[in-house]
């Protein structure tokens, strides 16, 4: 199951995206050369999913850092706009402000040395979080799969695949794991409205890898899980709260609801890096508002009249009640009075 793309790498001092705004229909890559251009393709979901945007923000900073070379006596305030800037892209996916914070500590780390000195260590730091990036997700990925069984369909929401980390994914780590272990594993992918993450971003890495996948409009869930068709729902989160609560995609509480309302378990699939220890629970967690044209418009194509009034908020917050276990790379946690704890050994408390 090789990837045929790469969702971000680091070539020649650029980092290079694939712009997931063009999916699926141009495979365009994006050369960003300065950390202004990491920031927009941020903001505009060029690049997205938690961890890609952690990995895409160190990458920022490492060239921000080298443009900051030039003028060295502005480096380190300069490097402190740098941070604010991609800082303020995304507020509700931890991974970003987590990535930051590894890579500030390298500037506090080697502050007496010389620019050149810190920007080679931030882009030696930025590399080390993309390879514990593909690290992490192949690690999580076998440990969810022994929750999947042979002939299972998971409804899974958004796209918490390959294009939103550096590699493999998260919920769909998960099932391509259990793929490779010769499960034989269905599909069904939620458009994921407004944006269409699912319908445009993982139905394509699912066919291109060949795994079953059938894409359905957001309200058509709840039939499917009444009619017996879903043995599992699946999906990434962007902050998980202490306590378990899962921030996501919008749209995925209601699954979580409907799931329970049929039996169905809720599988959240995530790194550590994902795990915001310092909120007790989820009520804490800022939830994103985007634009009112990201629903009034789809593809260049107004759908609604001009001048509705709008919400539009990107996640939602699912309470860890819902939840039946949350698959990580240290393993699998399960919930036991509003404490969740790793089924082997340790706990996030
Ligand atoms: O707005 P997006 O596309 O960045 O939202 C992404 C999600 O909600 C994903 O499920 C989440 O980031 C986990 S990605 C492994």
């Amino acid at each position: 199951m090789g990837q045929s793309f790469t969702t971000l790498r680091w070539e020649e001092r650029s980092l290079v995206l694939l712009d997931q705004t063009k999916l699926p229909e141009q495979e365009v890559y994006l050369v960003c050369t300065d950390y202004r251009m990491v920031a927009d393709a941020i903001r505009r979901l060029a690049v997205r999913g938690a961890p890609a945007i952690g990995v895409a923000g160190a990458f920022g900073v490492v060239l921000g850092a080298f443009e900051l070379i030039q003028n060295p006596k502005d480096f380190f305030a300069g490097l402190e706009a740098v941070f604010a800037e991609l800082a303020g892209t995304r507020p509700t996916a931890v991974n970003l402000f987590w990535a930051l914070d590894r890579m500030k500590k390298v500037v506090v780390a080697r502050r007496a040395e010389a620019p050149a000195v810190v920007a080679a260590a931030l882009e030696a730091e930025a590399l080390c979080l993309y390879q514990e990036d593909i690290d992490t997700n192949r690690r999580l990925g076998t440990h969810g799969a022994a929750l999947l069984q042979d002939g299972m369909t998971v409804l899974t929401i958004c796209n918490a695949g390959a294009l939103a980390t550096v590699a493999h994914g998260t919920a769909l780590a998960v099932i391509r794991a259990a793929v490779q272990e010769g499960k034989r594993i269905q599909v069904v992918a939620c458009e994921t409205r407004p944006l269409l993450q699912g319908a445009r971003l993982t139905t394509w890495e699912l066919m291109k890898d060949g795994i079953p996948v059938t894409l359905i409009t957001d309200n058509m869930a709840g039939y499917l899980m009444q009619q017996g068709q879903i043995q599992a729902v699946l999906t990434g989160a962007d902050r998980i709260a202490a306590n378990g609560d899962v921030a996501n995609k919008i749209g995925t509480y209601s699954l979580a609801v409907l799931a329970q309302a049929h039996g169905i378990p809720f599988y959240v699939a995530a790194p550590m890096s994902t795990f915001d220890l310092t909120l007790p629970d989820g009520q804490g967690i800022p939830i994103e508002e985007r634009a009112a044209e990201e629903v009034t418009w789809l593809r260049g194509q107004r759908i609604a009249p001009d001048g509705v009034a709008v919400y539009n908020p990107a996640f939602d917050l699912t309470p860890a009640r819902y939840v039946q276990a949350w698959i990580t790379e240290k393993g699998v946690f399960r919930g036991q009075a509003g404490k969740i704890k790793l089924m082997d050994e340790g706990s996030t408390d």
